[in-house]
C-alpha cells in the first residue's frame, strides 16, 4: 500500500481523504448525525436550486460568515444542535467543497481530527493500493491545521496497516516509491503526536484566528479535538453519506 499526502489536488485513482479541519470536513462529519445525505455544492446559487429540488436544509459560508438567508452556516456546532426534520443537506463552502469536487479517485472519504481513527480504519478497509490524504488549505494556501489533522489520520493508517501486515518496510521500492508511507506523509505523522501543541497551534492558525474573530471560537475548539466521533463520510455520485464499516 502507498500512503501519500498532497495539497488541494490528489493523484490517487484509488482512495482519497479530503481534510479541511476548519471547518468543512468537521461540519460534514457532524452533519451526518442529523442528515441522511449531504450535497456539497460550490456556488451558493446552485446550492439554493438543489436545496429546493431535494427539499433540503441549506448551509454554507463565504469568508467564514453564514450566507444571508441560509438556514445554517458551515458550522459543526450548529450541525450538532440542528433539530429540523429534513433528511438532506446542501452545503457550500469556499475550500473544502472545491477540493472535493476535483477528486478523481474511485473512493473519497471525509476526514479530520474529530474522526481520524475511524476514517483511517475505513480507508484501510476500502483501499486497494494507494491512500492519499488531500489537504484543503486556506484560500489556496497551506493550512497547518490540515497538515496536523492529516498527520493524525496517517498515524492511524500506519497502525492499521501494520496490524494487517500490509506495510512491510522491506517491501518499499525506494526508486518507484510505489509502496509505503511517503516522507511528506511521515512528516505529518511526526508533527501530529503532541496533542496539546497540535490543539494550540490549530487554534492560533490563520483560519482559527479568523473564525474566533467572527465569533466561531466554539467551532474551532470542537474541530481540534481528536477522535471524538466514529462518523466517516463517503462521497459518491455528488453526495456524501455515512460509511458503514464491514
Ligand atoms: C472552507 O471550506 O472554505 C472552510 O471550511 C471555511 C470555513 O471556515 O467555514
Amino acid at each position: 500500500m502507498k500512503v501519500s499526502l498532497s495539497f488541494e489536488k490528489g493523484s490517487s485513482k484509488d482512495l482519497s481523504i479530503m481534510v479541511d479541519a476548519l471547518r468543512a470536513s468537521s461540519t460534514i462529519i457532524f452533519a451526518l448525525e442529523k442528515f441522511k445525505e449531504i450535497y456539497p455544492v460550490y456556488t451558493p446559487e446552485e446550492a439554493i436550486e438543489i436545496a429546493k429540488e431535494k427539499d433540503a436544509a441549506l448551509a454554507g459560508e463565504r469568508t467564514g460568515r453564514t450566507i444571508e438567508e441560509f438556514e445554517l452556516g458551515n458550522s459543526p456546532r450548529e450541525m450538532k444542535e440542528y433539530d429540523g426534520k429534513k433528511d438532506s443537506l446542501v452545503l457550500t463552502t469556499t475550500n473544502g467543497v472545491r477540493v472535493l469536487e476535483n477528486m478523481e479517485s474511485d473512493i473519497v472519504l471525509i476526514g479530520s481530527f474529530v474522526n481520524a481513527k475511524a476514517c483511517a480504519k475505513a480507508a484501510c478497509e476500502l483501499a486497494k493500493e494507494h491512500i492519499e490524504i488531500v489537504m484543503g488549505g486556506f484560500n489556496r494556501t497551506f493550512a497547518i491545521e490540515d497538515f496536523l489533522a492529516a498527520g493524525e489520520i496517517i498515524y492511524w493508517i500506519q497502525e492499521e496497516l501494520e496490524n494487517q501486515k500490509k506495510l512491510d518496510i522491506d517491501d518499499i521500492d525506494y526508486y518507484k516509491e510505489e509502496t509505503g508511507i511517503t516522507e511528506h506523509a511521515n512528516s505529518a505523522i511526526l508533527a501530529s503526536r503532541d496533542k496539546e501543541k497540535v490543539e494550540k497551534v490549530s487554534i492560533k492558525s490563520k483560519s482559527g484566528r479568523r473564525l474566533a474573530y467572527l465569533g466561531y471560537e466554539d467551532d474551532v475548539l470542537l474541530c481540534v479535538k481528536s477522535n471524538i466521533t466514529e462518523n466517516v463520510g463517503i462521497y459518491k455520485d455528488g453526495k456524501i453519506t455515512l460509511y458503514k464499516s464491514n
